[in-house]
């Protein structure tokens, strides 16, 4: 069975019996609402460590529109379900209250990367997100974890954030895993509609098949993609775009 943790305290207390073991631990934070992608991180976490901690939490800070942290989708109970089937030894639920004390009065400031791509349409976004991971790594001091290149910007900013800040943990990338049409699994495709759903295959097929991103820009538009950006960074092309009011990202090595 799953250990369920939801309070700081019982978190502490687990690690601290992990430490006096000598256990290696593996940790994957993530915002629930568990698809492939995710399972694809819990494994390596648990084929490379001798324990491996998964966080639920949808972390309110790093969303810039209210409504989307409403919409977000939640299902702890499915989530949990497959946490267990992934091999995940200990699930970790905090609360808001616990997790911002300092009610958000402390937060990490990035000054470069995180004020391009998604950040410069996502005001805040990655000061919530370097906040919540600095946050949770102290918790669950672990050897190791483990974060999706899908959200490649995320992955590199927590990593320089972790040398920047001398944090003891090794930060790991794990390929994109994708929908048989190409589509990057992500939680939030569960809100798109059937027909958008169909669509959205358009946007990987486009962003690796084009070689002008301002073509990819107008063949996205045609389609009835939003564009809000297309840009390529050290041999590596990023997008976002919205299908309605869902924004959808990624990315692929050029
Ligand atoms: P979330 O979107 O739930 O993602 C959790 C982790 O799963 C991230 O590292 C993300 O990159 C990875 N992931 C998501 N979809 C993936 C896919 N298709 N293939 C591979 N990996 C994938 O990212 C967050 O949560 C939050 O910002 C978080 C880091 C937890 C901080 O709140």
């Amino acid at each position: 069975m799953i250990k369920r943790i939801t309070t700081i305290a019982e978190l502490i207390n687990l690690r601290r019996k992990h430490s006096s073991e000598n256990k290696k631990v593996g940790f994957v934070p993530t915002m629930g609402a568990l698809h492939e992608g995710h399972i694809s991180l819990f494994k390596k976490s648990v084929a490379e460590n001798d324990l491996t901690i998964a966080s639920i939490y949808v972390n309110k800070t790093q969303f810039n529109d209210p409504t989307d942290y409403n919409n977000y989708p939640r299902d702890i109970e499915k989530d949990i379900e497959l946490l267990e089937n992934a091999g995940v030894d200990v699930s970790f639920l905090p609360t808001y209250e616990e997790i911002y004390a300092d009610n958000y009065n402390y937060r990490i400031v990035e000054n470069s990367l995180s004020k391009v791509l998604c950040g410069k349409s996502r005001k805040g976004h990655f000061e919530g997100v370097l906040t919540v991971v600095l946050k949770l790594l102290n918790l669950v001091q672990p050897a190791k974890a483990y974060f999706g290149e899908k959200d490649y910007q995320q992955y590199s900013l927590i990593k320089k954030m972790c040398e920047a800040f001398f944090i003891n943990t090794e930060i790991i990338s794990c390929p994109t895993v994708r929908e048989i049409d190409g589509l990057a699994m992500s939680s939030r495709n569960l809100l798109l509609t059937n027909q958008e759903r169909i669509m959205a295959a358009n946007f990987y097929r486009l962003l690796k098949q084009e070689k002008d991103i301002y073509k990819v820009k107008v063949e996205l538009e045609k389609l009835g993609f939003g564009v809000d950006y297309i840009e390529d960074i050290d041999q590596r092309r990023f997008g976002a775009v919205f299908l309605g009011k869902v924004r959808l990202i990624d990315n692929v090595e050029l």
